[in-house]
């Protein structure tokens, strides 16, 4: 008896942080997932084999964050391990880095691979609900965009409520983007806190802000449906303006995101909770893909190369 489950990594196109405050944002899932197995164990409780990628110091410096997610998927599963316990084993093609919903992917995979294990016959919907216990063990008070996309793949309009919003955006044709890893491992929890510190420090600036994100979401729904992709470009260069000025942004990811956009990316930002982890580049058309990604690591970053709006098949 064992049981298996994957999760989606994913890129938010716009509106990381904003999305915290109820704006809509839209995210997708990639290609790359984190693969959950389980075997059972003779000892009592669990264990983990994680022979995920990872970008240095990840899965150190989120060990005791690891732990807390597994207890708490466990808890919201009701699934009693003190007879007999279970080993986790983790793996897959997605590179465990910050912004590229690593943790995400893994709390999905580990409850289908519970789910699976103890034939539970859970829905995607509680696998969804499952999972987002899993990212509170991660970050605090996740908005939940990041296991929505995980669990469900597919270009995804999100908006956080009493019920989140989420709605499926049909692209015509996926489009290729690169994402280029900084190899900053970051705190997620620590840049949300910052934002809400400053934002209630200074609603003067933060508000007219939050505004802005509120209505780029609407513009690029629209330019991604009607593949303008020179808008779609735009408005992600102005989201990444709004979250430097939000100050989630870094060195590292400024100069990577220039570095796309010299070698013609339509436009780049930021992508997950910043201050280290990943951008995102829109890069549609296969050559210019592998421009941007070759300049990208030209510098000494790691890349990821897939599309957005794909079907689940294409991912
Ligand atoms: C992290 O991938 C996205 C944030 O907006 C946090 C969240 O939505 O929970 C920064």
């Amino acid at each position: 008896m064992s049981g298996e489950g994957i999760g989606f990594g994913k890129a938010i196109l716009f509106n990381e942080h904003f999305v915290v405050y109820k704006i809509p944002a839209i995210v997708s899932a990639i290609g790359n997932y984190t693969v959950a197995k389980i075997l059972p164990s003779d000892k009592s409780g669990w264990q983990i084999e994680d022979n995920r990628k990872a970008t240095p110091n990840y899965k150190e410096d989120k060990i005791e964050q690891q732990k807390k997610s597994i207890n708490n998927i466990l808890k919201k599963m009701n699934i009693d391990l003190s007879k007999n316990g279970v080993k986790i084993i983790l793996d897959g093609t997605l590179c465990c880095a910050s912004g590229i919903g690593a943790s995400a992917a893994s709390c999905v995979a580990l409850a289908r691979a519970l789910s699976d294990h103890f034939n539970l016959n859970f829905s995607d919907e509680e696998i969804n609900n499952i999972a987002y216990e899993g990212e509170k063990g991660y970050h605090g008070m996740p908005s939940g965009i990041d296991n929505t996309a995980s669990t469900f793949g597919g270009l995804i309009w999100f908006e956080k409520g009493e019920q989140n919003v989420m709605d499926k955006i049909s692209l015509p044709n996926p489009i290729e983007i690169v994402m280029g890893n900084t190899g900053k491992v970051a705190n997620t929890t620590a840049a949300v806190a910052g934002v809400r510190e400053r934002k209630e420090k200074d609603p003067d600036k933060y508000n007219p802000i939050f505004d802005r994100a509120e209505n780029i979401a609407y513009l690029a729904k629209d330019a991604l449906q009607g593949e303008d992709y020179r808008e779609i470009g735009k408005l992600m260069n102005e989201n990444h303006k709004l979250l430097q000025q939000i100050e989630v942004s870094s060195k590292e990811l400024d100069f990577m995101v220039k570095l796309a956009r010299d070698h013609g990316a339509l436009g780049a930002k930021l992508t997950g909770g910043g201050l280290g982890g990943n951008i995102i580049a829109l890069t549609p058309g296969r050559d210019l893909q592998d421009d941007v990604a070759n300049a990208i690591e030209k510098e000494g970053f790691q890349t990821v190369k897939t599309v957005i709006g794909a079907t689940r098949s294409e991912e």
